[in-house]
Formats: C-alpha cells, structure tokens, sequence
C-alpha cells in the first residue's frame, strides 16, 4: 500500500516512537477478523485499540442474570495478541444499556440502592474479567450537558452527582491496576470543561482513582478551532491529568450547528441534499480536510499531556458518521477511504508527527 506522495508506507506508530499512543475503535466485524483490510492498518500504524460497541452494556450484559461474553473476550484477545494496549469502552453510560438496568422491581419504582447493586455487579464483572488485560476503563460517558449542567439520565436522576463517585470506586476495586478515565464530547467548550475539572479535583480531594479524561473529538471541517481545543488540553494538563483524544474524526459534510457534538438521541432522515458526497469527496474537501488533520495533530504533538489519540472507526466504509447525523448517507471523516487506501489526510498526519520528532517535540 502506498501513501499519495509518501513512497513506501510510512507507519504512524513508527514515526511517533511512543510519543502517544495511537488507535482505532473496531467495531464487531473486525473484531471477528471479517476486516482483513482494516485489521492490517490497525497493525501497521496503531499502538492501542477501543471496542466500538462490543464492551457496552447491552452487549456484554443484556439480562440480569446474563453475560454475552464472546464479543468482547475476542475483542480483548485481539489486543493482547497483537501487542496493543487494549481500552474498555464503556462501564456506565446512558445510551445502550438495557432497560432492565433502570427499571424498579416488579411495579415498583427504582430504588436507588437496587440500581447501585447493579452497577457494582456489572462493573465488578466486566472489569474483573480482563483485570490486567484492558489496560485503562472509560468508567463514565457523557455525565455533562454543553452547559456545564448535569446531565439528567436514570443515573442522576436515581442516584444524584454520587453516582459517578460510585462508578470509579467499584471499577477501581475490580482492577486495582487499571487506568480510570472520564470521557466526554465538546469539553473544548468552557463550561463543560470546567464541569469536568470540577469532577476530577473534587474525586482526588477525596482520594477515588481518576487517571485521565478523553475527550471525545468528534470534531467538524472548520470547528472547534484549534484556539478553542488547545486551552482544553493546557487546562486538563494543569490538573495533572491525562487528556486524550478518544474518539477522533473530523467530519466534512454539513451539519446543522447545534448537532456538534455526538449526541445520538438527535437524528435527521436521509435527504438528497444531506448527501453530497455520495460518489466521493471532490479534491477541494480532501485538501481541507489534510490541513484540518495537520493542524490538530500539529497540536496534539506540542502537548506532552496527550497521551493517546483515538479513531472512532478505521476506514471511511465503518465510521458511525455514515449513520449520524444522517442516517445511511456516505461520509468521509476518516484517514484511510472505503477501500482502505490512505487519503490525503494521512500524508497530512504523517507530515505533521515528522516534523514534531524533527523539531523534538
Ligand atoms: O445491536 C443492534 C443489532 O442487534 C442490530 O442488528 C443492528 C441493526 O441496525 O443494530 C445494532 O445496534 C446498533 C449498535 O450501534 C451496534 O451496531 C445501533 O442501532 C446503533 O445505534 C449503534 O450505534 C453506536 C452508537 O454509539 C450508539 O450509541 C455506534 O456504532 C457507535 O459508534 C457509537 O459510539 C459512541 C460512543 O460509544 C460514545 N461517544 C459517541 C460515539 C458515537 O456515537
């Protein structure tokens, strides 16, 4: 496989020589080794991978009583094998999770208490069974509005801001050794951030393990600008904490503005217009979106409290954006196309991480 103008295919987790670590979400077919294509990027450029669904709730425990482990055991002995740190995604989430989990015993209405229960047996058995294989947890997605509020799901509604408290401390005991981390979209945008900075000072203050927050950086062609993203990355360092790009793409079809983001229960049906790049994206797209992918992994390359940057997804033909905003319009967020061939975005983020190394960053 050749980069357009790079010769031979540079690796990316080469030229980073463990600046950062580097990675892609898989989702189920890869996982299960139907991708070869995109397995093969995953083991020339990537450092780390995260399952795209496999580890969810719904997934790994839709019945009381029942585990659904074949997934995710996969999953993780795809990571282990190929020498990648292996990430879990995610332990308590108001999206995909059944709703038995929010649900009071028989007629009754959710006691609180019932609903810690369960989030303590599903954590201390989904963490338990890969304690010293997943490497780092996202313990908590999405506790945050845009405004800085909180956000109103069955968990805080049931158990109050405690509730991720709780989270961190039953994934903590299940794996002593695993990394914990807070993972969230648009904290580029100040009030959520502060949000989050207030969460990880005051689970310190009260000695509960927090090791890092993602950032999830679904992110569009001409925003957030890179002003907006770097005083993210400078304030978490601040902290002391890790700050990582978990869930990285960049997407080049017109959005409505208040969709930025990733908020999944927002959803237009698929119209003509909505889908402009059905047979391709035209040059000048591709062009804007290298100097995008430059620019923010130029960035991400001046701050050593980066520490890992995450795809949400390998090639063009898998990413989620084909189904969201829009649903089943064809979307090109990505650095690799729907064949699997490097775009111009990859030379962009090659030329960018080597002149990083060159200037010693
Ligand atoms: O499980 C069903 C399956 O039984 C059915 O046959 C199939 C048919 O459509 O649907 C399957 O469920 C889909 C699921 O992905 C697994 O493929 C859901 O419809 C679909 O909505 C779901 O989308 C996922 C989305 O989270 C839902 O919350 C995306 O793949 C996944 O990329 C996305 O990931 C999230 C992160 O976890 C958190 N941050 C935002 C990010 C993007 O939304």
């Amino acid at each position: 496989m050749k980069g357009a103008g790079t010769g031979p295919q540079a690796s990316l987790r080469e030229i980073l020589q463990g600046r950062f670590l580097l990675g892609a979400a898989l989702n189920d077919a890869q996982i299960a080794g139907q991708d070869p294509v995109a397995l093969e990027i995953v083991r020339r450029h990537f450092s780390t991978i995260s399952p795209e669904n496999a580890l969810k709730w719904d997934a790994v425990h839709p019945e009381p009583d029942r585990f659904e482990w074949a997934a995710a055991d996969r999953y993780v002995a795809l990571g282990v094998k190929n020498h990648l740190a292996v990430i879990g995604h995610v332990l308590v989430w108001h999206e995909q999770t059944p709703s038995w989990v929010f649900a009071g015993a028989a007629g009754a209405t959710l006691d609180p208490e019932l609903l810690l229960a369960r989030m303590r047996t599903h954590i201390r058995a989904v963490v338990g069974r890969y304690r010293g294989l997943v490497q780092a947890w996202d313990v908590v997605n999405e506790a945050f509005e845009d405004d800085g509020t909180w956000r109103k799901t069955p968990w805080y509604r049931a158990l109050g801001e405690e509730y991720v408290a709780r989270a961190f401390e039953f994934a903590h005991e299940a794996d002593p050794d695993a990394q914990l981390y807070y993972n969230d979209y648009n904290l580029w945008k100040t009030p959520k951030r502060e949000a989050a900075i207030r969460l990880v000072t005051s689970l310190r203050q009260r000695g509960i393990r927090i090791d890092g927050v993602g950032e999830q950086a679904h992110w569009l062609l001409d925003g957030p600008g890179i002003e907006e993203i770097e005083p993210m990355i400078v304030d978490f360092a601040k902290t002391g904490t890790r700050i990582m790009m978990t869930e990285l793409d960049v997407d080049p079809l017109p959005r409505p503005d208040e969709l930025i983001g990733a908020d999944v229960s927002k959803r237009v049906d698929l119209k003509p217009e909505l889908d402009p790049c059905a047979d391709g994206l035209p040059d000048d797209l591709q062009q804007r979106l290298a100097r995008r992918y430059r620019d923010v992994f130029s960035m991400f390359a001046r701050h050593r409290a980066v520490s890992r940057v995450t795809f949400w997804g390998v090639t063009d033909a898998d990413t989620w954006l084909n189904q969201w905003p829009v649903r089943g319009r064809t979307n090109h967020p990505l650095l690799w196309d729907r064949q699997g061939q490097p775009k111009p975005a990859f030379d962009a983020v090659v030329e960018a991480l080597r002149r990083a190394a060159s200037n010693g960053a």
